[in-house]
Formats: structure tokens, sequence, C-alpha cells
């Protein structure tokens, strides 16, 4: 018997398979994260991100004009401070290298780009941990809060439009919410990292960050073994306030995206992070796998999963070439 029904035809020519694809990667839907470096002269290559740079103050600028150029819908930053203390006192200081560049990056982007910040303690710790210690060493969930409190208002003073709070402690949503509404700042926003993973795959922006941390972030990121809890993590910061939602990382979470993406009644980005960049670039380095195609891949297959909007390291590669998405 022979086929009434063929799939194949809607797959039978480039052209058809452009105008049936249920899925397309849009610049607008494309967050470049980028890294400014305190005390640099010129831009530093990062090693296991091999294309990805430290930026200086100055350097940043043109990154946001190409970024802008190519259309991409914001960029996300992170600084990386010359010196670090126990509390992080870079990250509330106005003049610390994030709250710096985020003047450089707001006045450079002008109304072309949403101005993302990173509102995370690990960068700026000695200790490298998302938040405070108390007297044994462990991480002070509400110490923190008030930490993250004054690292909002520091951003939102800035120039930050949307702050990204990525230090899964409890409450970071509400508190955070609290103290911008509490100082008039009721237009900024915040992208909560929801669905955040204790994940292997942060490991090349450890070094891109220069982070300081000994052991692991697992009493505050999540068990990689747990679906339900990341819609629960989801659910609280919906209820606190957060104006967006993201689950990272991506690749290995399309499961817990897809759950949120359907119940979620505010945007649900996802972060293509660090080492999901690294083994793509790294595999085809070795010409093991074709690189544009897997990067497309990659991507498509996180839209497809329910991402409104991706961070990803090739934001600006693909933004130049978006058709070929499909
Ligand atoms: C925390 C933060 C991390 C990343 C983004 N924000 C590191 C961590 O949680 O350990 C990772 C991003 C990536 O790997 O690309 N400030």
């Amino acid at each position: 018997m022979n086929p009434v029904i063929r799939p194949r035809r809607l797959r039978a020519t480039p052209a058809m398979r452009r105008l049936v694809a249920e899925t397309r990667i849009h610049p607008a839907q494309l967050i470049l994260p980028l890294f400014v470096r305190e005390d640099i002269a010129e831009p530093a290559p990062i090693g296991s991100m091999p294309g990805v740079v430290q930026h200086t103050l100055d350097s940043v600028k043109q990154a946001v004009q190409d970024a802008a150029a190519a259309g991409i819908g914001g960029v996300m930053l992170f600084g990386i401070p010359a010196g670090r203390d126990a509390i992080g006192s870079g990250a509330t200081d106005p003049a610390g290298i994030l709250n710096r560049a985020t003047r450089v990056v707001a006045a450079e982007a002008g109304d072309a780009l949403v101005v993302q910040t990173d509102l995370c303690l690990d960068e700026f710790t000695d200790h490298g941990h998302c938040g405070v210690l108390d007297a044994h060493g462990t991480v002070d969930n509400d110490a923190t809060l008030e930490r993250y409190r004054g690292m909002a208002l520091a951003q939102a003073e800035a120039g930050s439009q949307l702050l990204g709070l990525s230090g899964m402690m409890d409450g970071q949503v509400a508190a955070v919410r609290e103290a911008l509404d509490a100082a008039g700042r009721t237009d900024t926003a915040i992208l909560a990292y929801a669905a955040k993973y204790a994940s292997a795959f942060y490991g090349p922006f450890r070094e891109a960050v220069d982070s300081q941390l000994t052991g692991d972030r697992r009493t505050y990121q999540q068990d990689p073994a747990n679906r339900i809890e990341g819609l629960r993590e989801a659910a609280l910061d919906e209820a606190e306030g957060a104006d967006v939602l993201m689950v990272k990382p991506a690749m290995s979470y399309l499961d817990v995206l897809a759950d949120v993406a359907a119940v979620a009644q505010v945007p649900v980005w996802a972060y293509q992070v660090s080492g999901e960049y690294a083994m793509i670039e790294a595999a085809a380095a070795n010409g093991w796998i074709d690189r544009g195609r897997a990067i497309r891949e990659s991507v498509t297959g996180i839209l497809r999963a329910g991402a409104g909007a991706v961070l990803t390291y090739w934001a600006l590669e693909l933004a130049s070439d978006p058709d070929s998405a499909a």
C-alpha cells in the first residue's frame, strides 16, 4: 500500500521548508551578555570562550554599537572588579565596575537596546558566593536580601532597565521590588532567574568573571534532578512580581523551560550558558560538528521549547544571519 499522507511534501525544497518552519530566530529576541573588567587597558580574551572577551569601559561602547546595529533585543552586563571583599562592597558602590559600565552602556545604547544587569554578589565577594556568609560560613539568605536591595538601587540609578536577579535567594524578587518601589523606581523591571540549576555548564563563566569560588552553589541553586521544583520557583517569582522569568541553563533544561512557558503569564526566557557555548565552539574547532548549523539548531531548540528570548553569546552572529535559522 502506498501512503496517502506524505509529510515529506513539506520538506521537499528549501523554499517550502522555510515557509512551513514553526520557529524562527529573530534578532529582537536575542540578548548578548557582556563582560566589563576593571583596570585593564585592552579587551582580554577568555580562553574557554573563544570569541568572547572581557571588555574595557571603552571597548564595551563599540560592542553596544554593534549590538544596536544588529537589532538585537538587549545586552546583559557583568562586572569584574579589581578588588573584592566579604560583602561585595563593589556591587553597591556607584563607582563599582558594574555600575560604571552600566552608565557607559546606557548612554551608548539610548533607546536602541534594553540595558540589563546581573544582580548577584558572586563577582564582588572574595569568597565567590552569591550572597554574604554567616558566622558558620553558610550563605545567609536574609542578610543577602539586604545587599540585593542596595544593588538594585545602585543599578537602577546607573541606568539599568531590567535587573537580572541570578542569586537564587528565597524572597529576592519581593525584596528588590519593594526596595525599588520605595525609592520611586516603579519603572525598573525585574528579570528573575527563576529556575536556575547548580550546573557544570557555568564552568567557562567562572573564568570569564575570575570567580573566587571554592566549593559549589548547591545550597541555593537547584538540583538538576528536579523538574517540579523549577515550576515552583517560577511560580513564586511571578507571584513576587517578576516581570520576566528565566530558565537556566537552557539545553539540559528544555523540559523545565516548556513547563514554565506553558503556565507563566509573563515572558519566559532562557540562558544558553557559557558551557553550552564552549562545547559547540570546541567541537567545531576540532572539525567534529558543523559550527553554524549546531549554533542555529541549539538556539532554535530553545525557542521551540518555549523561550520568548534567549541570552546567548552568539547573539550578534545569529542576528546577522537570522533567516538561515529554520
Ligand atoms: C551569577 C551568574 C552565573 C552565570 C550568570 N549569572 C554564574 C553562576 O551562577 O555560577 C553563568 C552564566 C554562564 O555560564 O554563561 N552571577
